[in-house]
């Protein structure tokens, strides 16, 4: 029971890595708010100021504190440099970056008047090895990666930790639509992506969410400002 007693957000939580993640905190012994655009017990859409807000004020309302905030809320974006119109870039960085600062913005207050707090941010691998046709994507996580670390300088001495997980591919939802769209056939995808890892399993939404769950309970109380990689060795090969 790594979670006992802690209140947790976990935003983008009615599929993949939010939902899987949603699930290992429960297990845990965490009271849950999981939140989404539809889909979850609560409602957000972490790019508008206003339900960050909101939903931040009602969890503090009905729980009485906020102890991790799980920014796991992200969408794709595929396409180069010319591919890439202003508005795939301006949605792309609107959810995964500027949602990821409100909702932090949100809770912060606090987790400063407790004293305590963890905020778990999606990045990606994408930040170490680049992808291509990624420009919007890749951009997006790597100011999370950015901010995760000048969050931490700030944060720290109000005892709250703020790191960042970077996935590798990840079977979810959002890998399967992109591999239907992207190969007449599947599988001819999951063979490349085993290729380019060390290892031919596949990533799986647990994988991530345990390493979700390290960095949001006390285990990781020494872990301040990383990136902690869980990629099946796509990166390691390469750096
Ligand atoms: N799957 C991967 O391979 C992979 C790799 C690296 C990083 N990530 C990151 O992990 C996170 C979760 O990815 P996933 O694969 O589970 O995706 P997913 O598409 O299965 O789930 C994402 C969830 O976020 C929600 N969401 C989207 N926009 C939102 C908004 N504006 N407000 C609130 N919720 C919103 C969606 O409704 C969805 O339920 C994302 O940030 C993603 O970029 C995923």
């Amino acid at each position: 029971m790594r979670l006992e007693g802690r209140v947790c957000i976990v935003t983008g939580a009615a599929s993949g890595i939010g939902r899987a993640s949603a699930e290992l905190f429960a297990a845990e012994g965490a009271t849950v708010v999981a939140a989404d655009l539809e889909g979850a017990p609560y409602r957000v859409d972490v790019g508008d100021e206003a339900e960050t807000i909101a939903l931040a004020g009602r969890v503090v309302d009905e729980h009485g504190r906020i102890d991790v905030l799980f920014n796991n809320a992200g969408i794709p974006g595929v396409g180069d440099v010319v591919e890439t119109t202003l508005d795939l870039w301006e949605n792309v960085m609107r959810v995964n970056a500027r949602g990821v600062f409100l909702m932090s913005r949100a809770v912060v207050p606090t987790m400063i008047a407790q004293r305590s707090g963890s905020i778990v941010n999606a990045s990606s691998a994408i930040v170490e090895t680049g992808l291509a046709r990624r420009v919007s994507y890749a951009a997006s996580k790597g100011a999370v990666l950015a901010l995760t670390k000048s969050m931490q300088v700030d944060l720290a001495e109000h005892g709250v930790r703020v790191n960042a997980l970077l996935p590798g591919t990840i079977m979810t939802p959002f890998v399967e639509r992109y591999l239907s769209e992207s190969y007449d056939d599947p599988e001819e995808g999951r063979r490349s992506i085993r290729s380019r890892q060390l290892t031919g399993e596949l990533g799986a939404a647990e994988d991530v969410a345990r390493a979700a769950l390290y960095l949001a309970s006390d285990e990781s109380r020494f872990v301040m400002g990383a990136g902690l990689t869980v990629d099946g060795g796509l990166s390691a090969g390469k750096l």
